[in-house]
C-alpha cells in the first residue's frame, strides 16, 4: 500500500515538473504562425535539460556569439565555423529557422581586425571576403542575417566604428549588397537597440533605413533588440506606432534580442511587470504580424545580463533552475488567445500617454556650482553623473564625471 502511494506521489510530482517545464510555446507559436526564438551557445547543447526546454518552446535560433568575427575569423583569412556549425546543424535537425548574427559590428572583433590600419580598397576586400565566406557557407541554411549591427551611436549619429573609419558610411550598403550576392534568398536586416519606440535615435534609424531602401539596397527588414530595464516598461502604443512606420517602408520588423532585466532580488511587483512587458510585446507582435520574436537566451543561468549590467539579472522567461516564470506563462496565454487587433493601439489616446512623466536618470549634486559657458573646465562637474543623450547598453555603468 505504502509502495503504491509512493508511486502515485512520484507520478504526480513528475507530472508537475513536466507540466511546468513543458509549456510548449513552440506549438502555440506555430498555431499563430510566429517564430519564437532564442540566442544560444554551442556549449548549451550539451546541457540536456536546456535542450528539452529549447525543443519544446522554440522554433528559431540565433548563435549568441559564434558568428561574430572574433569566433569566425580569429586570424586573418582563417575561418572557424565549428561553433556555428553545431548550432545550425541542431536547428536543422529540429526544424528550426536560424538567424545569422552578425557581419559588421564595432564590438567582439578579433585583435587583428580591431587594430587594422589599411586603405579603403583593402578594407573593402576584407569585409567582402568575410561576408562571402560566412553567408556563402550557410546559404540556404541561415534564413535571416543581421548584416550590420548597431550602426548608430547613442545620439543617433552614424557610429564611428572600424568599418566607418576604414571604408566610410558606404560600408553599410556594401555589406548588404555582398550578403545578397552570397545568398540571394536570405533575408537581410539592420539590427539596432534604443530604436524600439520613439526618440532621436529611433528617428535617425528610420531615416537611415529609408535612405537605404530608396537607394535600392537589398534590405528586407529591421531588428529591434529590446534589451529592456524592467523599471522602464515600453509603452505598447509607441512600440506599435514605430513598428507601423517601418512596415510602411515595405520592411519586416523582427524582435531580435528581447530580455527584461530586474535589479537585485526582484519583488513580486517587478516580476509581474516583467511578465506584462513580455506579453504586451507578444501582443503587439501578433497584431502587426511580426514574424520573429527572439529572447536573448533561454534561462537566467546563461544570460549575459549579470556580467554586463552589475546588480541586474532575472531577465529571461525561464529562471536559473529552468522553471518558467510568470513571463513565460503570460506569453503562452497571449499565444493561446485570440489574435489582438491593431485597433487596440491605433484607436488609443496617445496624447495622454505622451503626457506621462518619464523616469529620470540618476542625478547627484555637483561639488561646486558649475559655470555654464560652453566650456567644461577641470573639476567643474565633479560629483555629478554624465550621460549621453541615449543610454549605451554595452557601457552601462553610471558614469561619474572625471573632468
Ligand atoms: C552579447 C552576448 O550575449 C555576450 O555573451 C557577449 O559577451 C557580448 O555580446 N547586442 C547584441 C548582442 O547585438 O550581440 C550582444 O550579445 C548583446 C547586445
Amino acid at each position: 500500500m505504502k509502495n503504491i502511494l509512493g508511486i502515485i506521489l512520484f507520478v504526480l510530482g513528475f507530472n508537475c515538473v513536466f507540466a511546468n517545464t513543458n509549456l510548449n510555446l513552440r506549438k502555440l507559436a506555430e498555431s499563430k504562425g510566429i517564430y519564437v526564438g532564442t540566442a544560444i551557445m554551442p556549449s548549451h547543447l550539451e546541457d540536456s535539460k536546456l535542450v528539452d526546454l529549447l525543443t519544446n518552446n522554440f522554433n528559431y535560433l540565433t548563435p549568441e556569439n559564434h558568428l561574430k568575427w572574433e569566433n569566425v575569423q580569429p586570424a586573418k583569412g582563417v575561418f572557424d565555423f565549428s561553433g556555428a556549425d553545431k548550432i545550425v546543424n541542431f536547428a536543422i535537425k529540429h526544424k528550426m529557422r536560424v538567424r545569422g548574427h552578425t557581419l559588421a559590428w564595432h564590438y567582439q572583433n578579433p585583435p587583428w581586425l580591431a587594430s587594422l590600419k589599411t586603405d579603403k580598397e583593402e578594407a573593402k576586400k576584407i569585409l567582402k571576403n568575410h561576408i562571402m565566406n560566412v553567408v556563402g557557407r550557410y546559404k540556404g541554411k541561415i534564413a535571416d542575417w543581421d548584416v550590420v549591427n548597431e550602426p548608430l551611436d547613442e545620439n543617433g549619429r552614424l557610429r564611428v566604428n572600424l568599418w566607418n573609419v576604414l571604408i566610410g558610411e558606404e560600408y553599410i550598403e556594401l555589406a548588404f549588397r555582398w550578403a545578397n550576392e552570397a545568398d540571394p534568398n536570405a533575408k537581410l536586416f539592420l539590427n539596432e537597440y534604443g530604436v524600439e519606440w520613439f526618440g532621436a535615435k529611433a528617428d535617425a534609424f528610420y531615416k537611415l533605413v529609408k535612405s537605404l531602401k530608396e537607394k535600392g539596397v537589398p534590405i528586407h527588414g529591421v531588428g529591434f533588440q529590446f534589451h529592456i530595464d524592467g523599471q522602464y516598461a515600453p509603452e505598447p502604443v509607441f512600440v506599435a506606432m514605430n513598428i507601423k512606420r517601418f512596415k510602411e517602408l515595405g520592411l519586416e520588423v523582427h524582435i531580435t534580442e528581447l530580455d527584461v532585466r530586474l535589479r537585485g532580488t526582484p519583488s513580486e511587483r517587478a516580476i509581474e511587470q516583467q511578465a506584462r512587458i513580455y506579453s504586451e510585446l507578444m501582443k503587439v507582435a501578433l497584431a502587426y504580424d511580426i514574424p520573429v520574436y527572439v529572447t536573448w537566451g533561454v534561462t537566467d543561468k546563461y544570460s549575459w545580463i549579470p556580467s554586463f549590467f552589475s546588480g541586474y539579472g532575472y531577465a529571461l522567461m525561464f529562471d536559473d533552475q529552468y522553471k518558467p516564470k510568470k513571463a513565460a506563462f503570460a506569453v503562452s496565454e497571449v499565444l493561446a488567445g485570440e489574435r489582438p487587433k491593431k485597433s487596440l493601439y491605433e484607436d488609443s489616446d496617445t496624447e495622454s500617454v505622451i503626457k506621462r512623466p518619464l523616469p529620470p536618470f540618476r542625478a547627484s549634486k555637483a561639488k561646486k556650482v558649475p559655470i555654464i559657458d560652453g566650456e567644461i573646465n577641470k573639476g567643474e562637474w565633479d560629483g555629478t553623473y554624465a550621460y549621453s543623450l541615449m543610454y549605451n547598453q554595452l557601457d552601462t555603468q553610471d558614469r561619474k564625471s572625471t573632468r
